[in-house]
């Protein structure tokens, strides 16, 4: 497989490079507007076509790439089918499988964050959006969050997979790449709860500033970042 985790610097954002094989098919998770250029010249590098191009929820803190990269590449454009978006060419739904040739990717409906998010599992790892973050958890306060649906994203879906499961998530402000399920079962803050309730409290009791970005970003992404696209 070829696997690239790339970091936006401004919004903190990882974006995911997948594909099978060398002169195979590529999926982008997660791109961000302002590095479109640095994407389509590492497909170039690696000999891989981009079919399509995911977001695992709206963004509210950088633009989405999906419009340029479509433009520029043809691939597809793909969210899930909570997001209620025109712009987009794939609605994907819980139970489907995202596919780069041999590489199939099962879509997992993981809502909280926003009640759009969505999570994407491989047999070894599983990239989870701001749903689940590494030894954090995605803010629950805006564009229809809900901390009590989250709680059953995590406990319910995501801390069910195997202990070693690879966790790639959307952002890190700490420097962390990478955890692994049980690693953030034992170390993660927010998953130190009681039940339900006490995480409801939690997050409920975080009182986080608005993301600097949220006014444009928001718009801007529900039109795939090509507001004239909208
Ligand atoms: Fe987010």
């Amino acid at each position: 497989m070829i696997f690239r985790q790339l970091f936006d610097k401004t919004s903190s954002t990882y974006t995911y490079l997948l594909a099978e094989r060398r002169g195979g098919e590529a999926l982008l998770i997660d791109p961000v507007l302002e590095n479109t250029a640095q994407y389509v010249r590492l497909i170039e590098e690696l000999d891989v076509k981009l079919v399509m191009a995911v977001d695992s929820h709206i963004h509210a803190d950088h633009v989405t790439a999906l419009g340029s990269l479509r433009e520029q590449t043809g691939c597809a454009t793909a969210m899930g089918a909570m997001t209620r978006t025109e712009c987009v060419s794939v609605h994907f739904h819980e139970g489907e499988k995202l596919c780069v040739d041999k590489l199939h990717l099962d879509v997992l409906y993981t809502p909280g964050h926003t009640d759009d998010s969505y999570s994407f599992l491989l047999p070894d790892r599983v990239f989870t959006g701001d749903t689940l973050l590494i030894r954090g958890t995605g803010r629950t306060d805006f564009q229809n969050g809900d901390a009590a649906a989250q709680y059953d994203s995590l406990f319910g879906k995501l801390l069910r997979l195997p202990e070693d499961t690879l966790v790639y998530p959307a952002h890190d402000y700490n420097g962390m790449t990478v955890s692994t399920v049980g690693e953030e079962k034992r170390h993660n803050p927010r998953l130190q709860v009681s039940g339900k309730q006490a995480y409801i409290d939690l997050m409920n009791g975080l009182e986080l500033d608005d993301p600097r970005l949220m006014d444009i970003a928001v718009p801007a992404n529900r039109a795939c970042g090509i507001p004239h696209a909208a």
